[in-house]
């Protein structure tokens, strides 16, 4: 059996739905996760949501041990956390970044990013369908997708 991917997600997204949905769209991440999960070869993936930035570290840490990939949207923490980035930077297995929005064309502290530099690949701009794109990424990098 293979390890499951890991999709993390970081502070206010669990508001997402009423959050500011002209930025975030109308989904809840419950919406989003459960796509993910309904999707092929998605079967046991982990799929969790903390506002705490140590539970977030130390579940970055148990994806080091536990899975074969890591889908993270660390949301503000991308932009404030040496911790995370440091967590981030000991991973061996992929690890794609996610941004419901796109920071880069956003306020400038949003340009600030620990994430990135330690990130595989970062998927940003395109709405809970980034989701959808990362989760096909991180099972062809782990392997566990022919084509
Ligand atoms: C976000 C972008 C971050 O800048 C912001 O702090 C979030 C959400 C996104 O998914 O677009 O909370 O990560």
């Amino acid at each position: 059996m293979s390890k499951p991917v890991y999709v993390l997600g970081g502070p206010n997204l669990n508001l997402l739905g009423t959050r500011e949905p002209e930025i975030y769209g109308r989904d809840t991440l419950e919406d989003i996760y459960a796509r993910l999960r309904s999707q092929p070869g998605a079967a046991g993936i982990v799929t969790r949501q903390t506002n705490s930035e140590g539970e977030l570290v130390s579940w970055v840490q148990e994806a080091g041990r536990e899975a074969s990939a890591l889908i993270l949207n660390a949301a503000a923490y991308t932009h404030t956390s040496i911790a995370l980035h440091d967590a981030l930077k000991t991973l061996k297995i992929p690890t794609i970044e996610v941004h419901l929005s796109n920071p880069a064309a956003r306020e400038a502290f949003r340009r600030v990013n620990y994430v990135a530099p330690v990130a595989t690949a970062t998927i940003a701009g395109l709405g809970a369908f980034g989701y959808e794109l990362a989760l096909t990424a991180a099972l062809r990098l782990s392997g566990q997708e022919e084509s």
